[in-house]
């Protein structure tokens, strides 16, 4: 049985990645799940899977060496997918040490670990072991807003928030171990997600959850910025299509030429949510384009990104399958079904959720 070793589990991505993998493989695989829980790592994400008797949950935080080496020792994994990461760029600009700390030194540990673990006395490493490190398509940059140029693999790195600093940061880690060491690995860089367990600091849960509240709909500058949106089970797939068919070594970008200015965002979830909510939900007097506030910009805001994810498609087989529309919908399905999730959210109150599972084993 091929074990998995998945940081940041607890987190949007990880949490619907581990879903897909035991909807896929079931039984056939065991993942061990490393996560620190910060604000943004949250257990309930997981409710549905943690009594598998092939899954563990271990709360250890990846810039500790000895507790990353200690999973290393006590088991052995066939496949590192490198999660764990401080992933909001508004929190970057605030507060950027803690972005290099777990952004970088966290995946330096995490690269010298598997080495270590892998390594064979001539240099070479263990027959099917893979490492692949996950990451975002603003280690690029910014786009022009032509609507015709495209982030590719070879597009040079030029991140300008500290967030992407960082990510580019460890991307160039992995690539240096590649160069290096030869060691077997894979970067994805992916575009923005969307979906169920998405934190609502993110563009599309903090604006379905303030408009069913009534609450203003803060629009950095003047909205017209682009991102290129992907449903997250599609992501999901796309990572563990790479891990399995892809050429070691190699990086990949994934996106579903799905581009949308954060206006146009705004607007779909406001029809859709008019759309979804029965007549008599008495959310639905709270919905409304008035509560649509531009406010001060984003330092440093980049204006477009946009993936050509020709190569996956190629090499790979891999095209996103989620049309936004239908995407959209699942997502506000599932936050209508997950109020008491989205309460506890932003009460802070799943801390205690770990508190309770978890302090007692
Ligand atoms: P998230 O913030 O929802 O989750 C991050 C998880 O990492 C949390 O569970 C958190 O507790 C855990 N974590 C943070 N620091 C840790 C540490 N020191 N040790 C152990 N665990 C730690 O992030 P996400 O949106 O799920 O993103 C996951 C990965 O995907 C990140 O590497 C991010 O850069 C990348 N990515 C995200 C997007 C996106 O749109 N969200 C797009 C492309 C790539
Ligand atoms: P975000 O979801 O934070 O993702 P990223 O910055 O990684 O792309 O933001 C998506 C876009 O939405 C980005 O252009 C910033 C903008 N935005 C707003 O206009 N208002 C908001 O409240 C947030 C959180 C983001």
């Amino acid at each position: 049985m091929r074990t998995y070793l998945v940081t940041g589990g607890a987190g949007f991505i990880g949490s619907n990645y581990i879903h897909y993998m035991f909807r896929k493989y079931d039984n056939e695989i065991r993942i061990i799940n490393v996560d620190v829980l910060t604000y943004a790592g949250n257990l309930e994400n997981l409710k549905d899977i943690e009594d598998r008797d092939n899954y563990t949950f271990i709360r250890a935080d990846i810039t500790d060496k000895d507790a990353i080496q200690k999973i290393f020792d006590e088991n052995d994994i066939d496949r590192v997918v490198h999660f764990a990461a401080e992933s909001h760029v508004d929190r970057s600009i605030k507060n950027p040490e803690v972005f290099v700390k777990t952004n970088v030194l966290g995946t330096a540990v995490m690269l010298n670990c598997a080495k270590a673990a892998w390594e064979l006395p001539d240099g070479s490493f263990k027959e099917g072991k893979k490492f692949l490190h996950v990451s975002t398509d603003e280690v690029y940059g910014s786009l022009p807003d032509d609507g015709t140029s495209y982030f590719y693999e070879t597009t040079p790195y030029s991140p300008h928030s500290p967030y992407s600093a960082s990510k580019a940061s460890s991307d160039m880690l992995v690539k240096a171990y590649i160069d290096t060491y030869k060691f077997p690995a894979n970067i994805t860089n992916c575009s923005n997600n969307y979906g169920p367990y998405q934190f609502p600091e993110k563009l599309i849960p903090l604006i379905i959850n303030n408009a069913l509240q009534g609450k203003k709909l803060p629009v950095y500058g003047n909205g017209m910025n682009i991102r290129d949106w992907l449903y997250v089970d599609d992501h999901a797939k796309g990572i563990d299509m790479v891990q399995e068919k892809g050429k070691l070594g190699e990086t990949y970008n994934i996106g579903g030429h799905n581009e949308k200015r954060n206006i146009e965002i705004i607007h779909i979830i406001l029809d859709t949510l008019k759309e979804m909510l029965p007549e008599n939900d008495p959310r639905r007097a709270n919905v409304s384009e008035d509560l649509i506030t531009y406010v001060e910009d984003r330092k440093g805001h980049d204006i477009r990104y946009a993936i050509a994810p020709d190569k996956i498609k190629a090499e790979i087989g891999w095209e996103p399958e989620t049309m936004f529309a239908e995407g959209i919908k699942k997502t506000i399905a599932w936050f209508f079904e997950h109020e008491d999730w989205m309460k506890n959210v932003t009460s802070g109150d799943y801390q205690k959720y770990y508190e309770s599972m978890y302090n007692n084993r």
